[in-house]
């Protein structure tokens, strides 16, 4: 872990690698302000430790780190924007090749242009007109709707999908793909984002859009697609959904959060499995050389992997959680 004041910028800088035994560390970078940094510092080892699991779930040769940038203002103007990424770069470039970054909430393929250049490729996601695979997002999103199908399935029974009534938290670059597309495929779907000006584009879509927090209304299907952390071991003994799948990352605030759900009957699907669509996308289409369409089938299979964890949890009568992780260090074991 490198935490770094960077000398051109100013901002505190966190990089994270939790781990380096599949392949070097991979995981976007984030920019957000924190209230203290300690803050900052403990988001970036929670979420390169995620980002360790949704490699290995993923199958590939990775670990998992992240970086964070913690100064969400610091980036607006494009001068200053430029000097923390080259802090940032100093700090990728130090570790010697250990991580690899990419796109992250705050963070755009624009940028990772500029890291990819500032740190010698150490970057995915750049622009496609730059070589890269492009805005990871469409690759998330329908990684979500594979998981959402697959967890459905199992939850509600084949087919089910067009009659749910579906909250998507958050109308972000994930969020509006999932809710648009489940919105086209019939779903009565609601959403929120502490954005209002989206509200004008979700409802132009067809959407519901609400300013009440969608944890607390009565769902089917719940699907957090904004930061991570909204679910507390409170909002999980009250939240009304039956089951929850999204991508946004570390969506429980602490590991027994996945006990009360599963006691209280919701079905949580780990955001590891949820949201590795668009990091599947990245390494298949920019290091393992494969084509678009030979990287489709590697996003649809994370509904294969959300059937596995469920039914593992049943049949273990364990959560989903427990279920995840032990499939996780199954498939770290065997590389692919
Ligand atoms: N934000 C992505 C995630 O959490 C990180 C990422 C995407 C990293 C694409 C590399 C490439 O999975």
């Amino acid at each position: 872990m490198r935490v770094v004041r960077g000398r051109r910028s100013g901002v505190v800088i966190a990089v994270a690698v939790h781990s380096t035994q599949a392949g070097p560390a991979i995981g976007g970078c984030r920019i957000k302000s924190y209230p203290d940094w300690r803050d900052g510092v403990d988001d970036v080892v929670r979420l390169a430790r995620a980002m360790t699991e949704k490699a290995a779930l993923a199958r590939l040769p990775h670990g998992g780190g992240k970086a964070v940038i913690m100064d969400a203002d610091a980036v607006l103007d494009e001068r200053d924007r430029l000097l923390v990424l080259e802090d940032l770069a100093e700090v990728i470039t130090s570790l010697d090749g250990a991580y690899l970054t990419g796109p992250d909430i705050g963070s755009t393929p624009a940028d990772m242009e500029i890291l990819h250049r500032l740190t010698g490729g150490l970057a995915f996601c750049r622009p496609e007109s730059s070589g890269g695979s492009g805005n990871s997002s469409t690759a998330t999103a329908r990684g979500v709707l594979a998981a959402l199908d697959a967890a459905a399935d199992h939850v509600f029974g084949t087919g089910a999908l067009a009659d749910l009534r579906v909250g998507v938290i958050g109308y972000g670059s994930v969020g509006r793909l999932v809710a648009d597309e489940l919105a086209a495929r019939g779903c009565a779907v609601t959403t929120g984002d502490l954005d209002g000006s989206r509200r004008a584009t979700a409802e132009a879509a067809g959407l519901t859009w609400s300013t009440e927090d969608l944890l607390d209304e009565e769902f089917d299907v719940l699907v957090p697609a904004a930061v991570g952390g909204l679910l507390s071991e409170e909002r999980a003994r009250t939240c009304r959904a039956r089951l929850i799948v999204g991508p946004a990352n570390n969506q429980l605030t602490h590991d027994d959060v996945a006990s009360t759900l599963h006691e209280r009957g919701i079905t949580w699907v780990p955001d590891v499995v949820a949201g590795a669509g668009g990091i599947i996308h990245a390494v298949c289409r920019e290091e393992l050389g494969l084509t678009e369409e030979e990287t489709t089938p590697r996003i649809s299979a994370i509904g294969t992997t959300v059937t596995e964890i469920l039914t593992g949890a049943r049949d273990g009568g364990t959560t989903p959680q427990v279920a995840a992780r032990d499939l996780a260090a199954r498939r770290t074991a065997v590389p692919a």
